[in-house]
This record gives C-alpha cells, sequence and structure tokens, in this order.
C-alpha cells in the first residue's frame, strides 16, 4: 500500500485578508479595516491542508523562507495533518510569499509577494516521497517559475510509477497560457480549471469550444463555476452539479477546497457525479469562514456542514 493518498507539490504561503474597505483607494489616505485574517494561503497548500482535514493521507512539499511567515504556515498544515517533513525552508534573502487581499462586498483586489513560491524547482523534489501515494496534484502552474519546464517530466515519471495525475493551473498573471501547458496536459488524468480558464487555454471564448478541446487531451475535464457550481465532461458525458447554497464570507481558496472535494472523493474511486457533488460540498464550506483553510480547520464547524449538507469526509481508504 502506498504510504499516501495523494501528494503535492507547490506554494505555501500566508493570505492577509482586510475586510471593509471602500472601493476606491485615493492615495496618501489611511483607511480603517473592520477586520482582518492572517491564514496560510497558496493554492497548493490550501487543497492539501483540505484533503487531510477530510480524512485524505497528504504528503506535501513546497519552499518557505526562513522567517515567522513560513513558520505559521507550515505550523497550520501540520496541526491540520499534512505530512511537512519534505518541506524546504530557505535561508537568504528570499521570503515566504505573501498575498494581500482586499475584499470589497462582491470582487477583491489581491497583491502578491511570491517570494520562495517562484523558487521550488525540480531538483528540490523527492521523487520516490512524491511517488509513495495513489494521486499527485499540482496547482498553480504559472506560479511555478521554476518547476514550469520540468511539469510534463514530473508528471510522466509519476505516471510511470502508477498514480493518477491531477493539474489546477489557477489564473496565468501575464495572461500568455504557454510554458508548455500542453504538454503537460497530456499526462493529466484530471484537469480542474475554473471557466475563464478553460477558455483562455485553449484561446476560445466559448466555454463548449474549450471544453471539447481540452476532453480531447484530458480524461476528465471538471470546469468551476463558481456560484454555479460545477460540470464535468468525460469523451462524450457531461455532469453537472449545483453549487450549495451558503451566506458567503469570502471565495478565497473556494476553487482550491472544490478540489479537495472532487480528488478526495476520486482517489477513492467514487463516480464523477458524486465527485462533483463533494467539490461543491467543500468549496462552499470554504466560503462559509474567512481564507481558504478556516472552516476545514473548524472541526465542529465542518462537521456540522457536513450533516446539514452532506458528508464528503469520510476516510478514502476505509
Ligand atoms: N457563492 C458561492 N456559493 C456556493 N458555492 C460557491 C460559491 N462560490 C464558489 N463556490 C464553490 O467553490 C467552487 C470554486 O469556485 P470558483 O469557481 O470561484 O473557483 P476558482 O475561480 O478556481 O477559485 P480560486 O480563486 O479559489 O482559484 C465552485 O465550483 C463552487 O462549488
Ligand atoms: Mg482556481
Amino acid at each position: 500500500m502506498p504510504r499516501f493518498d495523494i501528494t503535492v507539490a507547490g506554494e505555501l504561503n500566508l493570505d492577509l485578508i482586510l475586510y471593509g474597505l471602500p472601493d476606491e483607494l485615493p492615495p496618501e489616505r489611511e483607511f480603517l479595516v473592520d477586520q482582518m485574517m492572517l491564514t496560510p494561503g497558496g493554492s497548493s497548500a490550501i487543497v492539501a491542508h483540505n484533503l487531510a482535514a477530510l480524512g485524505s493521507q497528504v504528503g506535501f512539499i513546497a519552499r518557505i523562507g526562513d522567517d515567522q511567515f513560513g513558520q505559521i504556515a507550515l505550523d497550520h498544515l501540520a496541526t491540520g495533518g499534512v505530512d511537512v517533513s519534505k518541506l524546504r525552508r530557505m535561508t537568504g534573502s528570499t521570503k515566504t510569499g505573501l498575498t494581500v487581499i482586499l475584499q470589497r462586498d462582491s470582487w477583491r483586489n489581491m497583491v502578491t509577494y511570491a517570494g520562495a513560491t517562484l523558487e521550488l524547482n525540480f531538483a528540490d523534489l523527492d521523487l520516490d516521497y512524491l511517488a509513495s501515494s495513489r494521486h499527485f496534484h499540482l496547482s498553480s502552474f504559472y506560479l511555478q517559475r521554476g518547476l514550469q519546464s520540468h511539469v510534463a517530466k514530473l508528471f510522466r515519471r509519476l505516471k510511470a510509477s502508477g498514480l493518477t495525475i491531477s493539474l489546477d493551473t489557477n489564473d496565468d498573471p501575464e495572461d500568455r497560457w504557454e510554458g508548455g501547458i500542453r504538454e503537460a496536459l497530456r499526462y493529466v488524468d484530471v484537469f480542474l480549471p475554473n471557466e475563464r480558464e478553460a477558455r483562455r487555454i485553449v484561446g476560445a471564448d466559448d466555454l463548449e469550444i474549450a471544453v471539447a478541446q481540452l476532453a480531447a487531451i484530458v480524461p476528465v475535464v471538471v470546469v468551476k463555476l463558481g456560484a454555479q457550481g460545477a460540470m464535468a465532461q468525460r469523451g462524450p458525458e457531461r455532469f453537472v452539479s449545483p453549487a450549495v447554497g451558503v451566506n458567503v464570507v469570502d471565495a478565497v481558496g473556494a476553487g482550491d477546497s472544490f478540489d479537495a472535494g472532487f480528488l478526495h472523493q476520486y482517489v477513492c474511486g467514487a463516480d464523477l457525479s458524486a465527485c462533483l457533488a463533494s467539490g461543491n460540498l467543500a468549496g462552499a464550506l470554504s466560503t462559509t469562514r474567512p481564507g481558504g483553510t478556516e472552516a476545514f480547520r473548524d472541526r465542529d464547524h465542518r462537521e456540522r456542514f457536513f450533516r446539514e449538507h452532506g458528508i464528503v469526509g469520510s476516510a478514502p481508504s476505509a
């Protein structure tokens, strides 16, 4: 039996979320906010943390700086049950990444110092560790600048070891959608973009055209549709699943939480409808507390939510 259900390589940073700012911020003025939250961020870290909260055995590799932000993020993941033994703490001038999120009622500004995220490279990856798993997940393809040109090779090796592979590119800050993504997609079993990402990657305005093109390359294409829920395409088969109705605090990490909910079921061989429903439940749960992991971290809150809306938190190997 492999040691892990899912291994993840990617980024671990902090999100500083500020609530209650006006839409316009004139220069040279000071603004007071109502609330703030400093919480672990990074798509990969949120996926890893929330998978562990759902009961998956998770191994995680990332780079952090030798600083207090890195320590806070690391402690949070370790407390959440993620194996962080292969995390690399880098001395030198590069710090742990930080994203400042200015959350307004229905939109947000995000400003990121990517720091150590950009420097994770192929040599940092213990391939035996990553391969001691049933499944491997990669997030934030366009932030992994040190790893990007090696992603196809990494996927190929892990697939040769018998793992299935999932990828969530997240946004490309340069909006170019290159960097070898087509080559990498050839090894992916489950691709998890949102609607815009799906369209931008193939350069299509129409989502249906984008999904058809992606489904010709990837066995399962899952498109996250925000408050509309999600859909999946497997060859000619289409699956749709509505969002779960919730009072939203913020949608930070909702897409990553969806990935965790979906993959938690996928690795146990659940059917696609169940995977989608689980993704939507996890995405919705994430929006009920600030940031991407707070709703999962609070066990009582998490279990109450699943009792009210459905259960996704069983151990996949049970
Ligand atoms: N307002 C909402 N109500 C209920 N569920 C939501 C809401 N917003 C998001 N979700 C859930 O979270 C999932 C992911 O959201 P979204 O489509 O925003 O992903 P994303 O754009 O990849 O997000 P991220 O910014 O985290 O990368 C949705 O598919 C849905 O299940
Ligand atoms: Mg996303």
